[in-house]
């Protein structure tokens, strides 16, 4: 399956990406990686592990949706079939969205449904919560909204700061997005209804995918 990547910025999830893809056996490869902002470090991530980039500056266009059809021009020009949007920090338009149903994922750094949007760590911290985490979840207009394929559960420990929080929920995304992934790449993550159904590698109802404190 190809796949086409959306980063805005460091690029950290890309990068385990990358080296999932490039595991023997995976059914996934990167096809492109497009940025919407030209210095997001992800970029040199990508070329250095030889994948084509593409930056798709939102400033050079005048409305969203037409910056968003440079994007979709330019993932169908690639033969992308799934986006996985890692760090994209851009809200896409509803056509957009609707046109990549159910072959779009992206990565939360909280366990959706709490703490949609920004800031999501000093939130974390503020609300008291003892446990926060990450979400990968199909796409939906709605933003940070969609059928959730995995999650992974991260303790807040007294002293953290949204620094030293943030830090330990990006290494538990390094590790569930490419589980998540992989579920998708081989059919084994269908949206039913407006949830996620699991299916181990036999065909049969699998346990949703949670991956514990890590
Ligand atoms: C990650 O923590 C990702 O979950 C978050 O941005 C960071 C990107 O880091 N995404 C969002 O907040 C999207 N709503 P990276 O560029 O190193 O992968």
């Amino acid at each position: 399956m190809k796949i086409g990547v959306l980063i805005s910025g460091r690029g950290s999830n890309l990068a385990a990406l990358i080296e999932a893809c490039a595991e023997p056996g995976f059914r996934g490869q990167i096809a492109l990686v497009i940025s919407n902002r030209p210095k997001a470090e992800g970029l040199q991530v990508a070329a250095a592990a030889g994948i084509p980039t593409l930056v798709v500056d939102h400033q050079d266009f005048a409305s969203r949706e037409t910056f968003d059809a440079e994007l979709d021009r330019a993932l169908r020009a690639a033969g992308v079939e799934l986006i996985c949007n890692a760090g994209f920090m851009r809200i896409l338009s509803d056509g957009f969205v609707e046109k990549w149903r159910d072959r779009q994922l992206n990565i939360h750094p909280s366990l959706l449904p709490a703490f949609k949007g920004l800031h999501v760590h000093q939130r974390a911290l503020d609300a008291g919560v003892r446990i926060t985490g990450c979400t990968v979840h199909f796409v939906r207009p709605e933003m940070d909204e969609g059928p959730i394929v995995a999650q992974a559960a991260v303790p807040v420990l007294s002293g953290d700061t949204p620094e030293t929080l943030a830090a330990r929920v990006l290494e538990a995304e390094h590790k569930l997005y490419p589980l998540a992934l992989k579920l998708v790449v081989e059919g084994r993550a269908r949206v039913v209804g407006e949830q996620v159904a699991l299916l181990e590698a036999d065909g049969t109802e699998a346990a949703p995918l949670f991956v514990p404190a890590i």
